[in-house]
């Protein structure tokens, strides 16, 4: 794939998930990739398993994405050890629901220091390498949470909608300098803690019902738009952040999937 094969790309958060479904997206298109990880044997683990799987170079390293020289520290041996970095992806992002009156301070902190600042001192550490070369590209990881609240999360939308802002600031300030920065925003993604922690009424008679497509996402389905943000097929894309979200935040008045009309005209019809 143009601007993917041959190259590569950092991701943070990249041992699972929507991180490791990118990597493997990455992979599968030629590219190598460089995966940071607070679980760093995770990130190893998932490294191997990619180049077993796609025979594309795919390392490992241990990281919290709350330091920034350790990020600094991590990009230059990247940069030292695997080849110059052209694009990240900060895909780092955890969440802790707690009703808003009774929020602790651990939990407010967490999810602001690491979804919001462990995404900007990402980029900052990456920009480092990557504004030089005049070449890079940057998909940071919003929500369907940076469009509206969510009860029981107020960190998390904070931090969402604070990503978008630095999201296109950034595409601001480094687009004339040849780094394209651009954002995605998944609705929920079908993974054990999705099955685990939401409870199947919510799943099906809240996301569900209210998303067109009638379904949550698979991983992969996000992974394909970061790959495109990513390549050079979005050469003219830059601080856009995508929703990737079945039509959930295409309006306000949506459930039924979609299939509920307000209309009495319609009703005695059905
Ligand atoms: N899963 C969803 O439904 C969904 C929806 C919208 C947005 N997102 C966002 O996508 C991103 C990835 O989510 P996911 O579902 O893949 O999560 P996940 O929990 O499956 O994976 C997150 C990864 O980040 C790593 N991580 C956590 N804290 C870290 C830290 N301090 N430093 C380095 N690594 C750290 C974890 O070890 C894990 O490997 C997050 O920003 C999340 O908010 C997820």
């Amino acid at each position: 794939m143009d601007g993917i094969a041959g190259r590569l790309f950092l991701i943070t958060g990249g041992a699972r998930g929507i991180g490791r479904a990118t990597a493997e997206a990455i992979a599968a298109a030629g590219g190598d990739v460089a995966l940071a990880d607070m679980d760093g044997a995770a990130a190893s683990q998932t490294a191997r398993e990619i180049t077993d799987r796609f025979g594309t170079r795919a390392v490992g390293h241990a990281l919290d994405v709350r330091d920034l020289d350790a990020t600094k520290a991590v990009v230059a041996a990247i940069e030292r050890g695997t080849g110059p970095i052209a694009g990240l992806v900060p895909a780092a992002g955890i969440t802790r629901t707690q009703p808003a009156e009774t929020m602790d301070g651990a939990a407010w902190r967490d999810v602001i220091d690491i979804n919001l600042s462990g995404t900007f001192y990402s980029c900052q550490a990456a920009a480092e390498v990557m504004l030089p070369r005049q070449r890079g590209a940057i998909v940071t990881l919003a929500s369907i949470t940076s469009f509206g609240g969510q009860a029981g999360r107020a960190n998390y939308a904070a931090s969402k909608w604070a990503v978008v802002g630095l999201t296109k600031t950034l595409a601001i300030e480094w687009g004339n300098r040849g780094i394209r920065v651009n954002g995605v925003g998944p609705n929920a993604v079908d993974t054990p803690m999705l099955r685990g922690g939401v409870p199947e009424r919510f799943v099906d008679g809240v996301m569900c019902d209210r998303t067109p497509l009638g379904r949550v996402a698979q991983a992969s389905e996000i992974a394909a738009v970061i790959l495109f943000l990513l390549s050079d097929h979005a050469s003219y894309v830059n601080g856009a952040v995508i929703p990737v979200d079945g039509g959930l935040t295409a309006g306000f008045l949506t459930h039924a999937r979609g299939r509920d009309y307000a209309s009495k005209i319609l009703d005695a019809q059905q």
